[in-house]
């Protein structure tokens, strides 16, 4: 029950997850094709009724991961099984924080990050940001597109045949999001100054930097 439970709550969660990376992995054609794509892409998933879905779904993910880590503690798992705790052990301790930083300014203040918030990040703490922004997303492709696998086998629906897929998702991932990075702190083209941006400014008054 908690197995099927966490398959199919983790499946819906990758169909947000995959939009999501994908609008990331976009932010390579510029500022302008990041901002406007999840600009259509937010009417979906913060539609009030779509976003309690993703985010229980996420809750639910998160819980029944927890519980089954305590029931049924394993020590004999394979390399893939091993990443797959590693990656799910690292997004649990950043997502809420990522949730926080980025919806929360919108939620409450009607402040949307965009391209400029995630480059504004980079921009005031790069030593901090740029690993974690090379990280986060192949962290949440890897438990993503391994999980689908996993997911799929339990609940019989053929979705991938994960082993091939996990290999050519990971590599190509891996390129584009030092690419994305790069392109997020104005290495790869000009960008505009992210310190000049809505959220910079809220961040900068919510840190106490700025009156
Ligand atoms: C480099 C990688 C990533 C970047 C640059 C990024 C950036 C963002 C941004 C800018 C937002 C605000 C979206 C908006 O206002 O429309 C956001 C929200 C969010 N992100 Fe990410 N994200 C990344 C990876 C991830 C990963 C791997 C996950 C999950 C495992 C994730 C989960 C979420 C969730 C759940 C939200 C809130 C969605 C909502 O309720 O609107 N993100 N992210």
């Amino acid at each position: 029950m908690l197995k099927t439970t966490q398959a199919a709550s983790g499946m819906l969660f990758f169909v947000f997850l995959i939009a999501h990376l994908i609008n990331t992995w976009l932010a390579i054609g510029g500022e302008l094709l990041y901002n406007e794509v999840q600009s259509s892409l937010r009417q979906v998933y913060q539609f009030p009724a779509v976003e309690i879905v993703i985010l229980g779904a996420l809750l639910v993910h998160i819980s029944a991961g927890i519980l089954r880590y305590f029931r049924e503690p394993r020590r004999d798992l394979s390399v893939r099984a091993k990443w797959h705790r590693v990656t799910g052990v690292f997004l649990l301790l950043v997502i809420f924080g990522h949730i926080a930083a980025l919806r929360a300014p919108s939620f409450f203040a009607g402040v949307y990050p965009e391209f400029a918030g995630v480059a504004f990040a980079i921009e005031y703490l790069p030593y901090v940001f740029i690993p974690y922004y090379v990280v986060l997303p192949l962290a949440g492709l890897y438990h993503g597109v391994n999980g689908l696998g996993i997911a799929s086998r339990r609940l019989g629906i053929p979705v991938i045949p994960a082993r091939w897929a996990v290999g050519w998702f990971m590599g190509g991932a891996a390129i584009l999001s030092v690419a994305v990075v790069a392109q997020l702190a104005g290495v790869l083209a000009p960008i505009s100054d992210p310190g000049e941006s809505e959220f910079a400014e809220f961040a900068l008054e919510f840190l106490g930097e700025r009156p």
